[in-house]
């Protein structure tokens, strides 16, 4: 059945009209790939547009449109598009090797920054992506206590692996998946996210728990917040009954601070999962922690203590490429204000929406914390004040839930020149200017007027 809601859109039709390229590639899409899309939250209707090339804040799709662009790489890039030291000294890597198959000073300096940069850091081992870090976390919490099951919290993210695939976006009664082994189910333990008493009645009342993983600012870097003194607790009850506590740092990680969330609210883990910015915009992840833990990939170790090591390859771990981006990014992280500007520009931006929606008398919400911002379209419509919106007094699945008009949202946003993907979130760079953030809420009111054209509002 077609969708007559996006077939009799003003909105989607001002949208075709604009982008005749990208519906040309998209068609191409259908062909070959899923969907016609290589990443899920990708997928918009009737098709996304198709970018050319990126600077700074901005990008430029197919049929020559400019975005001020809050994707951001999703979140490996805090510096903008192509900063400049990060293009010079990826360049200068591809003309000397992307890949010995070797040992390389680049991968000892990159874990030497990693090392200083996350408190909890005592080893670090490189993998491809954010998914893989979380693998090796999970097993590496299997080897070290000889227990099976882990504990997640309902609609955070870790990657889109077994263990991880279900109970973020549906299946939050813990079914598995699709390609999901029921086994692999029943070893994940979903506990309802914020809600400390229930979280420590299923850790108190199992005895085969190996780890507790959590995105420490809330699921989906804080589109369901989570409170520092939950961490806390958190942290505590792990310590008490000998579990392995491992922060997803994936996205938060030299984000909310240099030092990762751990560094700023002064709460270690004892693993952390990196990716994103970690590669300074290429591929790439690490997992890092206690050393007794980590030693569980060593050789010599494990040798002592008469243990099987959990063996580790990657064609691409630490490669020399990644290992440049990483390191001159961490560096510019380490030695400036980066993560402080982005967050400055965030929260001005949630004042600027919030301010908006109440000049439009929409009962929306712009909230978040640190370098990003989500929309709360308020599905259910619960009184609220924008300004005085507290997300922490809202169900998590409520502010999960998606508007009906979501897809034509983002598409009056395209419309407008601003990308911020469909969930709706924005992440800020340290390159977003005042201008960008003006750009961004007209955008959103003359979208607002579109969506009341459409008989959405
Ligand atoms: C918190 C978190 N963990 C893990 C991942 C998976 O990382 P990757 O996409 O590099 O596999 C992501 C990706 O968005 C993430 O946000």
């Amino acid at each position: 059945m077609p969708d007559t809601s996006l077939t009799n859109s003003k909105i989607v039709a001002a949208y075709r009209e604009k982008t005749p390229k990208s519906a040309a590639l998209a068609e191409r899409a259908q062909n070959i790939f899923p969907s016609g899309i290589t990443h899920d939250t990708r997928k918009i209707s009737p098709y996304g547009v198709y970018i050319e090339r990126a600077q700074g804040s901005r990008k430029w799709d197919v049929d020559g449109h400019e975005y001020v662009d809050y994707r951001g790489g999703h979140g490996a890039l805090i510096l903008g598009h192509n900063p400049p030291e990060i293009v010079k000294r990826t360049q200068k890597q591809l003309t000397i090797g992307t890949h010995f198959g070797a040992a390389h000073e680049l991968e000892v300096r990159w874990g030497e920054i990693v090392q200083e940069l996350i408190p909890s850091a005592e080893r670090v081992r490189f993998v491809s992506s954010g998914s893989e870090a979380v693998l090796m976390a999970v097993r590496l919490a299997r080897a070290a206590l000889g227990r099976t099951k882990i504990v997640r919290f309902l609609g955070h993210f870790h990657g889109w692996h077994d263990h991880m695939a279900f109970g973020v976006t549906d299946h939050f009664d813990g079914t598995p998946t699709p390609g999901v082994l029921d086994g692999v189910a029943e070893s994940v333990l979903l506990a309802p996210a914020n809600d400390i008493e229930k979280t420590r009645e299923i850790i108190e009342s199992d005895d085969d728990i190996a780890a507790v993983i959590i995105e420490p600012t809330g699921g989906g870097f804080g589109q369901l917040p989570t409170s520092r003194e939950f961490l806390e607790e958190l942290r505590a009850i792990t310590k008490k009954n000998n579990i392995i506590l491992i922060f997803d740092e994936v996205v938060t990680g030299f984000r909310v601070s240099r030092n990762g969330i751990q560094g700023h609210w002064n709460i270690i883990p004892d693993i952390t999962t990196l990716a994103k910015i970690v590669a300074g915009g290429l591929p790439g992840g690490a997992v890092c922690g206690r050393k007794d833990i980590m030693d569980h990939l060593d050789y010599a170790a494990m040798a002592e203590k008469g243990l099987d090591k959990i063996p580790h390859q990657g064609t691409f771990n630490a490669n020399p490429l990644s290992a440049a981006a990483g390191i001159a990014t961490l560096e510019i992280i380490r030695d400036t204000d980066v993560c402080e500007r982005a967050g400055a520009q965030a929260e001005k931006v949630r004042g600027m929406l919030n301010q908006m929606f109440e000049e439009e008398n929409v009962p929306w919400a712009a909230y978040g914390s640190f370098g990003a911002f989500y929309l709360f379209t308020n599905p259910e419509n619960i009184a609220i004040t924008p300004s005085d919106f507290d997300p922490l007094t809202v169900d998590p699945l409520v502010l999960k839930k998606s508007s009906p008009f979501m897809n034509k949202l983002s598409l009056a946003l395209l419309i407008n020149g601003v990308d911020i993907g469909g969930k709706p979130a924005g992440k800020m760079s340290c390159v977003h200017t005042d201008e960008d953030l003006e750009h961004t809420v007209e955008a959103m009111r003359k979208t607002v007027h579109m969506l009341r054209e459409d008989g959405e509002l």
